[in-house]
């Protein structure tokens, strides 16, 4: 039986939960190679971790080596929206989020997404209610806050409502880019979402947990001078030590492993890496 079915008196002792998000509007910087070897350090340090995927190319959900079922975190939002009883389906969470293989005492489930979620936009268009706030409402109805130390978010690389619903629903945000000329823009057009959140007065403003660089090149003679330039440009937030190009991600994702699952020597820095990383969020989302 899934352990969110419990009647919080039983999870009563437990802190609530964070939220957290990857998010970048450009494609391919990482965004669910970080949230995917982020979610196992967590698990690691003996953090309950629940993964949601949020981008309809479901990359993150088909890291875990699962069987989903037709149902994913599309079905459960719209059947969360009152206003579109229409289409509601018989999904409920306990059906769709899936327990994930894992060593002995590391516990992570995922919340799978699916093509149909790059319909949700369209699908939600014509309500009344807070179309911004619909993964939030999702997320306390369920109360998933109370069954999970922290919730990692994987986002989609686009600028829609999707991308709203989520920077609403979390209480901060991880932004991995890869550090070259056309990074700076990308970065700034999602703050400019964070801003109009802000502006709309609807719901608290995700804190800003940092910049990951990755896919650093350090055989590009530009590139260091690059990346200061723009560290200049980020203000006070954090900026983690950068990645390189790394075979050892390809490996493991491959196999759909985390780094974590290698006992191997070249796999000991990007280990550190993540700790580290986890870490300072942690410290992060607390403070
Ligand atoms: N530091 C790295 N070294 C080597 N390969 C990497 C590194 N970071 C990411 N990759 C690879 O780059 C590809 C894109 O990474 P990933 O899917 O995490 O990006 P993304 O931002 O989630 O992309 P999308 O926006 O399409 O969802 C993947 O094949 C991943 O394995
Ligand atoms: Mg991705």
């Amino acid at each position: 039986m899934f352990s969110f079915l419990k009647t919080t008196s039983q999870t009563s002792t437990r802190p609530l939960g964070k939220v957290m998000a990857l998010m970048n509007q450009k494609g391919g910087v990482g965004k669910t190679t970080m949230a995917f070897n982020l979610a196992h350090a967590f698990a690691h340090e003996g953090k309950k971790v629940l993964c949601l995927d949020m981008d309809p190319q479901a990359n993150f959900t088909s890291l875990f080596d699962v069987e989903t079922s037709d149902y994913h975190i599309y079905h459960l939002l719209i059947n969360s929206v009152k206003e579109l009883k229409a289409l509601h389906t018989s999904a409920l969470p306990s059906d769709v989020i899936i327990k994930t293989k894992q060593e002995e005492g590391v516990h992570i489930d995922l919340l799978p997404a699916g093509q149909e979620l790059s319909g949700f936009e369209l699908t939600v268009a014509g309500i009344n209610g807070p179309r911004q706030l619909i993964l939030k409402k999702f997320i306390e109805k369920y109360e998933l806050r109370s069954q999970y130390d922290v919730i990692v978010i994987d986002g989609p690389p686009t600028l829609g409502l999707l991308v709203v619903n989520i920077l609403c629903a979390t209480d901060g945000v991880l932004y991995p880019f890869v550090p070259d000329r056309f990074s700076e823009q990308g970065l700034k057009n999602i703050q400019q979402v964070v801003e109009d959140i802000a502006e709309m007065e609807i719901t608290s403003v995700p804190k800003n947990l940092g910049y990951i660089p990755n896919l650093f090149d350090i055989r590009r003679k530009q590139a260091s001078s690059d990346l200061a330039h723009i560290k200049e440009t980020l203000g006070e937030a954090t900026v983690y030590e950068a990645f390189t190009n790394k075979v050892q991600f390809g490996k493991s994702l491959a196999l759909r492993k985390s780094v974590f699952q290698f006992k191997s020597a070249e796999y000991k820095d990007l280990q550190r890496q993540f700790v580290d990383m986890s870490q300072n969020v942690t410290k992060e989302l607390q403070s």
